[in-house]
């Protein structure tokens, strides 16, 4: 009889993957887990997801699924929510700590491709090139023109970071090549020695956003966050100014940056990231003078599979019993 049972250290931890992530994390974590994998590419409701996870010790999730009380409370045996983002705000970590379940994220892999994307939302809005782009195919280019597409030059300008973090630091790096005076503002000022090797001033919300040309958002989305950019600070923009958001949708408050584009009250910008993605804001799309993406960011090849494959490491980590690599909730270390 006892030969028929499995022993403790024969059972793979049993493990769902919620939507198709890069090959690389699918074989390590198909290797050390039994893995049930959503093999739809598309975001499962909350019922579904609830049904999925019911007899697993670990998800693998994205960005889209969002993990809340009900979530956690359907499966008592669940260890660890290994999400593929640095951003975890799809994810209840005071209720996953409160159920001993481990969340952990993906930072570092992303900030220079982030940083690449953000300054390539700001040289096409100031260039205007995805208005140029269509106006060329649509076979509308019949000749040179001197006032032809007029945008903003950015070198020499003055940039705002709002949010100087890992990524904040990034576009700053880059900024540098483009001989740019270097505004941020920040909950907590950095130490002057990165002050000093990034080129960048210290000053207030108000101050950037009256001062700088491009202002661009690499803040976390926090309660503290939310609305970050509303009425009151389009209308502290200068009017030839762009706003670029690389970063959580609800920073901005969308419906007030419409009528501010609507009413060219800034000149122009460039979202990869919306309020209730994948919806839009009403009029968002018909607005000339903005610039969207479809939260492509961090997608690179590189780092989208390093993304994926950290998330696996970190999952495998937590289900052998060892600390994951990025453990968001440190409470629960071993
Ligand atoms: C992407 O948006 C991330 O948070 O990694």
């Amino acid at each position: 009889m006892v030969g028929l049972l499995h022993k403790e250290e024969d059972m793979k931890p049993k493990v769902f993957v919620s939507r198709i992530i890069p090959k690389p994390a699918l074989d390590m974590i198909a290797q050390a887990c039994e893995m049930e994998l959503n093999e739809e590419d598309k975001p499962l409701s909350k019922a579904e997801l609830i049904e999925r996870i019911r007899d697993k010790d670990g998800l693998l999730c994205l960005l889209t699924d969002k993990i809340d009380e009900e979530v956690l409370s359907a499966n008592p045996n669940l260890k660890v929510v290994a999400n593929v983002a640095v951003g975890y705000d799809n994810i209840d970590v005071a209720a996953a700590t409160r159920h001993k379940v481990m969340v952990t994220n993906t930072p570092g892999v992303l900030d220079n491709t982030t940083a690449d994307f953000a300054w390539t939302l700001l040289m096409a809005s100031a260039r205007r090139l995805v208005q140029a782009d269509k106006f060329t195919r649509e076979g509308k280019y019949k000749g040179w023109g001197i006032m032809l597409f007029l945008g903003e030059d950015v070198y020499g300008k003055t940039l705002g970071i709002c949010g100087l973090g890992r990524i904040g630091r990034a576009v700053a790096r880059r900024a540098r090549g483009f001989d740019m005076r270097i505004l941020y503002t920040d909950a907590v000022r950095a130490d002057p020695a990165v002050e000093q090797e990034l080129g960048v001033t210290f000053v207030d919300k108000e101050t950037l956003l009256r001062e700088s040309d491009f202002v661009t958002l690499h803040v976390p989305l926090l309660p503290e966050t939310y609305h970050y950019i509303s009425t009151k600070e389009l209308n502290m923009m200068k009017r030839t100014a762009h706003l670029i958001n690389a970063s959580r949708g609800p920073v901005v408050d969308e419906k007030a940056l419409v009528q501010a584009l609507r009413e060219k009250r800034i000149a122009g910008a460039a979202l990869d990231v919306f309020e209730e993605e994948p919806k839009l804001a009403p009029g968002l799309a018909e607005l000339e003078n903005v610039t969207l993406a479809p939260h492509i960011a961090s997608a690179s090849v590189e780092t989208r599979t390093r993304m994926a494959t950290m998330a696996a490491e970190n999952l495998i980590a937590a289900l052998s019993g060892k600390r994951p690599p990025n453990l968001v909730n440190t409470e629960l270390a071993s």
